[in-house]
């Protein structure tokens, strides 16, 4: 293609939309983060509830995707996935996790830790039941992270089960639903120009109460 070439190096964005102090952060790591949610929201943040999922399996050693909030449980962050994945074992095998959320348009960052737990059964039949027929099919139709021979056994699978459920309500899979992670870090980042970025820290103790902190970018 004709025109300047590409250098990766050269590409930086100096941030100057907002400022992060401490009185406007608050004690509440939970209720600031519902309303920075908010404000992407109003800022028609384009999935705005994608969040990398960072695990690490036994040997530790670490994996990450996306995947999507799909609420608050109390102070706990849910997602919702296939528990046979590879994800799936590396919890299994290691039940902590870490979540990064990047809203560009507002120049945030919010990066979220702990220990995961998988949610009550009856919540993920609850959400189960409210996805579209599609989603809840393909719940059925695909071994997650799998090795499969080609497409095609993804689109045998989901005739299999859309003939095999036409006539009755799909059931949740019982190697699908949903995890949460119940946080111990929370720490919400604002850019700032010059690369002086502010980052506030919030730690839970043993008692569950939260302390607050900065950090220097
Ligand atoms: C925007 C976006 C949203 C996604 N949401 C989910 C989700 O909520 N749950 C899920 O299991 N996978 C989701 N995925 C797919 C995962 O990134 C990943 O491919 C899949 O879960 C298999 O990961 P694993 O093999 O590490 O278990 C999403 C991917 C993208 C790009």
């Amino acid at each position: 293609m004709a025109g300047k070439e590409l250098n990766i190096a050269d590409i930086r964005q100096d941030y100057r939309l907002s400022v992060l102090d401490e009185n406007s952060v608050g004690e509440d790591p939970i209720s600031f983060f519902q309303k920075w949610f908010t404000e992407a929201e109003n800022a028609q943040v384009t999935e705005i509830n994608a969040m990398t999922l960072a695990t690490a399996d036994g040997k530790g050693i670490p994996h990450a995707r996306i995947v999507l909030l799909k609420g608050l449980d109390k102070s706990d962050f849910v997602f919702f996935t296939n528990y046979d994945s590879a994800k799936g074992n590396e919890l299994g095998a290691n039940p902590f996790a870490a979540l990064v959320f990047f809203w560009k348009e507002l120049e945030r960052q919010v990066r979220i830790e702990g220990r995961i737990e998988k949610i009550a059964a009856a919540d993920s039949d609850a959400y189960f039941q409210s996805r579209p027929v599609g989603s809840r099919i393909g719940a059925w139709a695909s071994p997650q992270s799998q090795e499969i021979t080609d497409r095609n056994i993804l689109d045998l699978n989901y005739t299999k089960y859309e003939n095999e459920f036409s006539q009755i309500e799909i059931p949740r899979p019982p190697h699908w639903g949903g995890y949460k992670v119940l946080p111990n870090h929370i720490e919400f980042w604002q850019g700032r120009s010059n690369r002086m970025h502010d980052r506030i820290l919030f730690v839970r103790n043993e008692t569950g109460a939260w302390t607050r902190a900065r950090l220097a970018p």
